[in-house]
């Protein structure tokens, strides 16, 4: 495919990006159970209202676009706030929680090289923290010690992520909360061990750090997780997830500008402009800072606690559901606005098809030492108004999996796919995979016999084959 010889009309281009969208996953009302934070009407015209006035200014630069710092420092300043953070604290705003994760791993390993002499830094995490600090692993170079959680509560245990610490720890990791199952983890005993053993410590909020205040407001039993921990050292937080900021917007915050100093990236050494970037991207859109800036200020502090409400009562309702269903049950009770079901009697995995046919999106999640293969769920303020139809269709798409037998694959071929090795797996096993899961060409029609194969694999195999799929699928349209 080349650039087209002669551009269309206006009108053309945004009918073609109509069409190209057609087939996206509808978010409105309430549907995805991930992916998309809603937040009505209003308030997304706003947001594009906002990130349209500043779309073009960029961010590289904020000495000639004062504006731009002005909204940086105004909104990490209510983030610092939120989360009860003093006078030294700082942080900067990010394109999102892996960005803010990764820089809070860098500007931990630089820390630790510079002040504490530590030529190989290490990352200690608990199984449960997001993979985005895997990813900054392996970005930096980093040894990394994955410490395994509790089977019930799915929360670490602070002895055993002392286990983990040696003398070249940079950095631990505690989540508020976790992904997969929506609990906290124990921050304030892991603020102590930071503490005891002279490391950092990152606390994970980038989903929940935004909603735990309100809920904690709420009369919810909240566990101290934010900068009135001693010992807790930066916070990342979303605020494009629970916050409906448009995509791109986060920040990483630390308790004081010490810290925050190796973060920032500067280059005078090569023949172009100074470069100075507190963050991973240079050139970026003023578009998310102004949107979320617009956005904390038209919804303000009241209207995010009752968003907050309706997002607590729609968690209870579904956990509910879950809890007196006899055929599933919660991995976790909630903390927060996320939970996991899975069942002791047949694999979850067809859900997912079930509840897409009927118009709403579940995520499924393999089994990783001993969380076994579950379905997630982000619950949402606009959820509360779903329920209705919610519930008794997760009910029927349960009572379907229950009967399908289509994700227990058979015995053998069970046994195969665990016996494969990573080291041993090629291409060509790859194709032969792919055309037994039905996937062989493009986008899978039913996510079913895929999830049942990846969940069969070791975990390195199948990181393998979702690799080969993901080099496959981005090929340039011929
Ligand atoms: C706890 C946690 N940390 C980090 C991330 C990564 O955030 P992002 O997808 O914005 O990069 C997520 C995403 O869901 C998350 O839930």
């Amino acid at each position: 495919m080349q650039i087209p010889a002669h551009g269309k009309s206006h009108q053309e281009v945004m009918a073609a990006l109509d069409a190209f969208g057609a087939d996206d996953l509808p978010w409105r009302e309430g549907g995805t159970f991930a992916y998309v934070y809603e937040a009505g009407r209003e308030v997304e015209a706003l947001v594009k209202d906002a990130y349209m006035r500043f779309l073009t200014e960029n961010a590289l630069d904020p000495t000639v676009y004062p504006s731009l710092l002005r909204f940086e420092n105004e909104i990490v300043a209510m983030a610092i706030s939120h989360l009860r953070g003093d006078g030294d604290c700082v942080g900067n705003f990010t394109s999102g929680g892996t960005e803010s994760c990764l820089l809070a791993v860098k500007a931990a390993r630089d820390h630790a090289r510079r002040v504490r002499g530590i030529a190989e830094p290490e990352l200690v995490l608990p199984v449960t923290a997001h993979a985005c600090f895997q990813k900054a692993a392996q970005y930096f170079d980093m040894p990394m010690r994955l410490v395994p959680v509790d089977p019930d509560s799915w929360k670490v245990r602070p002895e055993d992520m002392a286990k983990a610490i040696n003398s070249n720890t940079a950095l631990i990791v505690g989540s508020a909360c976790q992904y997969a199952h929506g609990v906290i983890d124990p921050i304030p005993e892991l603020g102590q061990l930071a503490l005891d053993k002279g490391v950092l410590l990152h606390v994970d909020g980038c989903i929940g750090g935004f909603v735990l205040p309100y809920f904690r407001r709420l009369g919810v039993k909240v566990t101290d997780f934010d900068f009135a921990v001693p010992g807790v050292t930066s916070i990342s937080m979303d605020f494009h997830k629970y916050a409906y900021a448009a995509k791109g917007a986060s920040v990483v915050l630390y308790r004081s500008k010490e810290l925050r100093r190796h973060q920032i990236f500067t280059a005078a050494t090569w023949t172009g402009y100074s470069v100075i970037n507190p963050t991973i991207q240079s050139t970026k859109s003023g578009g998310p800072l102004a949107a979320c800036w617009a956005l904390l200020n038209f919804l303000g502090d009241e209207g995010y606690l009752r968003f907050a409400e309706r997002k607590l009562q729609a968690t209870q309702a579904i956990a509910a559901m879950i809890r007196a269903h006899p055929d599933v049950r919660l991995m976790a009770e909630p903390e927060s606005t996320l939970l996991a079901f899975t069942s002791d009697q047949f694999s979850i995995f067809p859900i997912v098809d079930a509840m897409r046919r009927r118009g709403w999106f579940v995520q499924p999640q393999l089994g990783y030492m001993g969380s076994k293969q579950n379905i997630h769920l982000s619950i949402d303020q606009s959820t509360l108004d779903v329920l209705d139809r919610f519930l008794p269709d997760l009910d029927a798409a349960i009572e379907e999996a229950k009967r399908s037998n289509s994700a227990d694959l058979p015995a053998e071929m069970k046994a195969m796919l665990g016996a494969i090795e990573a080291d041993n797996f090629t291409p060509e096993a790859y194709q032969q995979l792919m055309t037994a899961a039905g996937t062989a060409d493009g986008l899978p029609e039913g996510t079913t016999a895929i999830n049942a194969m990846l969940n069969a694999m070791k975990p390195e195999v199948a990181a393998k084959v979702m690799t080969e799929y993901f080099n496959d699928l981005y090929r340039p349209t011929a």
